[in-house]
């Protein structure tokens, strides 16, 4: 514990933590069980290809969010990009710019100009009262993200959706084993894509996969997983790699043994960082609906300088110096980086709510990794600084003028 300000490891005290605790740090559910998969997979050379552990997790993971189809996938980059394809979108496409690169990415990778939303300041998710303004003869859908996990109001693009005719698919990357007035995530709008990256709640190595209840696009989402191939011969469509390896869905498989487990450590996690944050002027955690399911996978902030007296990147500083590696996700916004801005120098403009929450908003660590005594210790360093956030400030300048 902190107790003047020449302890902080930014002014040349020792950090709080030995080692450096990351944001994302993977999820490892049982080892011997992920081994014995591994060992029974080596026995029967079968290593990718729709093998029988990415049939046996499809099938798993369909069910658990009560979805017809589920198509395991490579990452949900590809699943991103293989989805809009079969969906058939070109032109322009609504997305919000608060959000990973790579949902932009997926859609201008083939072509399709991403029109940037703006966010409700309150969900951080795409504001549905700000699409229709954006809507052009040219665009053919609407990309939502149900970012850290909490659904975006679905029935609000669901119905701009079909009064326009447009395809509706979400990036649900952060959303597994969430819900939405108590249905899983997963079979909203025509597809949803989750991530199984090794940061995500869920993982799978690298990995993703695809949900919907549409039959005709589960089966043009699996041919262009393969290249295209409707045969051992055939094929009808140009395609690409998109498969799951056998190793990833072992891994998927074992992660799913555990996923109570994780849920549990992560709801415990966040509400000790609820507690040792609260009443904290300037600043906020975002909350989770607790009538709902949620994964707790992002411990998210808001810093309010105006109110605190310090900054989001100072606080930033602080606590990398003591060894919490805090991130500013999704800073500074997508419409920011290449090829974006220069594309569209003036998105700033419409995006004024993405532009300020990029500006106050960072991610804390959690997961299994990461004991109740070590939240303890962050919170307490936060409010310290806090509590000190003018002379913090002062120093912290006088030392970026040396
Ligand atoms: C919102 C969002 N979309 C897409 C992705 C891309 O997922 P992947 O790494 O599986 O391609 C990520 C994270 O990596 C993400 O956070």
């Amino acid at each position: 514990m902190k107790k003047n300000l020449k302890e902080l490891a930014c002014f040349g005290g020792t950090p709080l933590f030995p080692e450096p605790l990351h944001v994302g740090r993977p999820n490892i559910g049982n080892r011997d069980h992920l081994m014995a998969r591994i060992t029974d997979m080596l026995d029967r050379r079968w290593l990718t290809n729709d093998g029988p552990f990415v049939k046996e997790l499809e099938q798993r993971l369909a069910s658990l969010m009560g979805v017809k189809h589920c198509v395991a996938m490579c990452n949900a980059t590809v699943a991103l990009e293989i989805t809009a394809r079969s969906l058939g979108l070109r032109g322009e496409v609504i997305v919000p710019s608060f959000t990973f690169v790579a949902t932009a990415h997926a859609l201008q990778w083939q072509e399709i100009t991403p029109v940037f939303c703006d966010i409700d300041p309150v969900t951080h998710n795409i504001d549905p009262r700000k699409i229709e303004s954006l809507i052009t003869p040219r665009t053919t859908g609407i990309l939502g993200v149900h970012v850290w996990g909490r659904a975006c109001d679905v029935e609000a693009l669901q119905s701009i959706a079909e009064r326009h005719k447009l395809k509706l698919m979400f990036d649900a990357a952060h959303a597994f084993a969430c819900t939405h007035n108590g249905k899983m995530v997963g079979g909203f709008g025509d597809a949803e894509v989750f991530s199984f990256h090794a940061t995500k709640f869920f993982n799978s190595f690298e990995g993703g996969a695809v949900m919907t209840n549409n039959d005709d696009l589960a089966r043009k989402i699996r041919e262009m997983r393969n290249f295209g191939f409707a045969g051992v011969d055939t094929v009808i469509n140009v395609g690409t790699n998109g498969k799951m390896s056998e190793v990833s869905a072992a891994m998927g498989l074992t992660s799913l043994e555990s996923l109570d487990e994780f849920i549990e450590v992560n709801r415990r996690n966040y509400q000790a960082y609820a507690e040792g944050l609260a009443n904290i002027a300037g600043l906020r955690l975002i909350d989770y609906d607790a009538r709902e399911s949620n994964n707790y996978q992002y411990i998210v902030l808001e810093v309010d300088e105006s109110e605190s007296g310090l900054s989001r990147d100072e606080l930033v500083h602080i606590l990398h110096a003591e060894r919490i590696l805090a991130r500013r996700y999704f800073y500074p916004g997508v419409h920011q980086m290449e090829p974006y801005h220069s594309y569209f120098p003036n998105a700033r403009l419409v995006l004024p709510e993405t532009e300020k929450l990029t500006g106050k908003v960072l991610q804390l660590p959690t997961g299994t990794a990461l004991s109740v005594p070590d939240i303890q210790d962050i919170c307490a360093l936060i409010r310290f600084s806090f509590e000190n956030s003018a002379p913090i400030h002062e120093l912290l300048s006088i030392k970026d003028k040396e």
